[in-house]
């Protein structure tokens, strides 16, 4: 199996505070990985600093290393590293502006152009995250007047229409109805034939549908990492059990 990130003796903080420490973690490559834990234990921390968004908070100091393809993604261009692995949210984000044009802004920012190709590639991508039938005939009206649910899925399409390999997933389901966390369930499974997907979610039942791979975190420690069904049937560590069990979290 191929190792997709790796992410090797990784340590953030922020200001005084230690929020992830000495993480080594392995992400296989068209698989799905969950990461689940209590809150506060550094899941959002831990995929802002896979897309170096962290960088961004004037106080984080990262050492240790993430190989992208056994690449540091250090030495990865920023626009590159961000087009490659996509960050969706846990409350959707769309531009304000048109269905269209949330689309169309991404890939013009990536450099892909001409109007038949941009439509193409924008309904072929609508389409598979089953948005398409609910905004064919508005598809220039502002993305803002959509339900949440068709928000979330809209900002999934934007992320795949440049063609990442990686898409990392914050809780993308925390505010949605059943019905929408359905869809993006069903989406998950059909992408992970071929994108590597890390997606953070607090809904253990939602890793055990969907996942391959669950990795537990505690206080900014990964505590275990195995296949989803043996961390759910006979977890290793005793903190995973406790956890399972509800004894905190
Ligand atoms: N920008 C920040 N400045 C200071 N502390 C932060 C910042 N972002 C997160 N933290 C702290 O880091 C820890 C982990 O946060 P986070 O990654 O958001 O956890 P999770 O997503 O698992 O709930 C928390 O204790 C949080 O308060
Ligand atoms: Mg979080």
């Amino acid at each position: 199996m191929n190792d997709h990130l790796s992410l090797k003796s990784l340590n953030v903080a922020i200001g005084s505070a230690k929020i992830l420490q000495d993480v080594n973690l392995t992400i296989f490559q068209n698989k799905v990985l969950a990461v689940i834990g209590p809150s506060g234990c550094g899941k959002t921390t831990l995929l802002r600093t896979i897309n170096r968004l962290i960088e961004e908070e004037s106080q984080a100091r990262v050492s240790g290393e993430i190989l992208f393809r056994g690449k540091s993604t250090q030495q990865i261009p920023l626009t590159k590293l961000r087009k490659d692995i996509g960050l969706v949210f846990q409350q959707p984000l769309p531009f304000p502006m048109s269905i269209y044009d949330n689309l169309a802004y991404a890939l013009k920012y990536h450099g892909v152009k001409g109007k038949d190709s941009l439509t193409e590639i924008i309904e072929a991508n609508l389409k598979l995250c089953g948005l398409y039938e609910e905004v064919k005939d508005h598809l220039f009206m502002s993305a803002l007047k959509l339900s949440g649910g068709q928000q979330q899925r809209l900002c999934i399409a934007r992320s795949l229409c440049v063609e990442p390999e990686v898409l990392l997933m914050d809780e993308p389901c925390s505010s949605l109805d059943i019905h929408n966390t359905k869809l993006i369930e069903d989406l998950i499974l059909k992408l992970s034939a071929h994108y590597t997907i890390v997606i953070v979610t607090h809904n253990l039942q939602q890793a055990r549908r969907i996942a391959d791979y669950t990795a537990f975190f505690l206080d900014g420690r990964l505590i275990e990492l195995n296949t989803t069904t043996e961390f759910f049937t006979s977890p290793r560590a005793e903190a995973s059990k406790q956890y399972l069990e509800g004894l905190f979290g």
